[in-house]
């Protein structure tokens, strides 16, 4: 597994003359085998010399990685240094974003996302996200998680189907009790499914997001700092949930919280001001003895 291509002819040169590139960061070339991850197994995704741009601004910069399939991959980085960017890629969020501009190449499974005649909904549907903050629908906690797969015709539910003879609430208490309690929530609200997701707390709310996001039956999870706003007891709940999802589903995640990276996560990958991904490989060598000075200095909390 290899695939990377980080340096230009362009950077060497500018990397002959050290430049402040952000406070106490310090310009340098990155090589080849510093995102070069070997793994086991199968990548789920494969990028390819990836470029976004919003109008004028390049916020990622030829960034190659191959991401292993039922693992938690980390990405982490300043403000700014294109993560949440990358994560949208991975599900094609950002055609979304008028401004915004997308070449190279991202395989899913072997399959280019970026080609014309991707279904969009069947691609998100595999690729499931959850939101910095949670961000439930104005329903009942049961609705919330019947919505997406009734979207995609997975539950046949409606007055149409009753009258059919087709329909089957049974179908939606398994899938309801199955997502709520595959996200740790279920023995909490149990008993109040017919009430307002709304009502619950922060950190609960979060929880039904990702029991929403699995009850379209995903095979990755990308989640953009799904703890960020939560208490510690609530984190340590998510975290305890993306480790054991990671058995069966490839989970991307952007956490601006180094030791959960460090907790989590099976490798990371370390985006630097500029957009590019400058060094990427198994968590522990990334925190413990990383290849890039910038890495380490990142790391250290000398900058970012
Ligand atoms: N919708 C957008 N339109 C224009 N520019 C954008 C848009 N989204 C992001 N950018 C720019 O792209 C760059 C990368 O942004 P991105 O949100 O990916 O960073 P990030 O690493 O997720 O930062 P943070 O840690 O603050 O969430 C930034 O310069 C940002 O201003
Ligand atoms: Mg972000």
């Amino acid at each position: 597994m290899s695939k990377t291509s980080q340096t230009t002819e362009d950077e060497t040169k500018r990397t002959d003359q050290p430049l402040e590139v952000t406070a106490g960061e310090t310009r340098e070339r990155t090589q080849d085998e510093w995102t070069d991850y070997e793994f086991e197994g199968q990548a789920k995704f494969s990028v390819e010399d990836l470029d976004v741009y919003y109008g004028d601004d390049h916020a990622l910069k030829g960034v190659s990685m191959e991401i292993p399939e039922n693992s938690v991959t980390a990405l982490i980085g300043p403000s700014g240094c294109g993560k949440s960017t990358f994560l949208r890629c991975l599900n094609r969020m950002n055609d979304r974003i008028s401004a915004a501009r997308i070449d190279g190449s991202v395989e899913l499974d072997g399959e280019e996302i970026y080609q014309d005649g991707v279904n969009l909904v069947e691609l998100r549907k595999r690729v499931g996200m959850v939101f910095q903050s949670p961000n439930p629908f104005p329903k009942s906690i049961r609705d919330n998680i019947s919505y997406g797969p009734r979207k995609h015709g997975d539950l046949e539910t409606g007055f149409l189907s009753s009258l059919l003879g087709r329909s089957d609430e049974e179908e939606v208490d398994e899938l309801v009790e199955r997502s709520l309690s595959q996200a740790a929530l279920w023995d909490e609200v149990e008993d109040r499914l017919d009430d307002n997701a709304l009502g619950l707390s922060g950190g609960q709310q979060q929880r039904l997001c990702i029991a929403r996001a699995l009850a379209t039956d995903p095979e990755v999870i990308l989640m953009d700092e799904p703890a960020s706003a939560l208490d510690p007891i609530a984190t340590s709940k998510i975290e305890d949930l993306v480790h054991e999802l990671s058995e069966d589903y490839t989970v991307v995640i952007v956490t601006h919280n180094m030791q959960q990276a460090a907790r989590i996560s099976d490798q990371t990958a370390v985006f630097l001001t500029g957009g590019e991904l400058v060094e990427y490989g198994d968590t522990d060598q990334i925190f413990e003895d990383p290849e890039s000075q910038r890495v380490e200095d990142y790391i250290s909390g000398k900058f970012g």
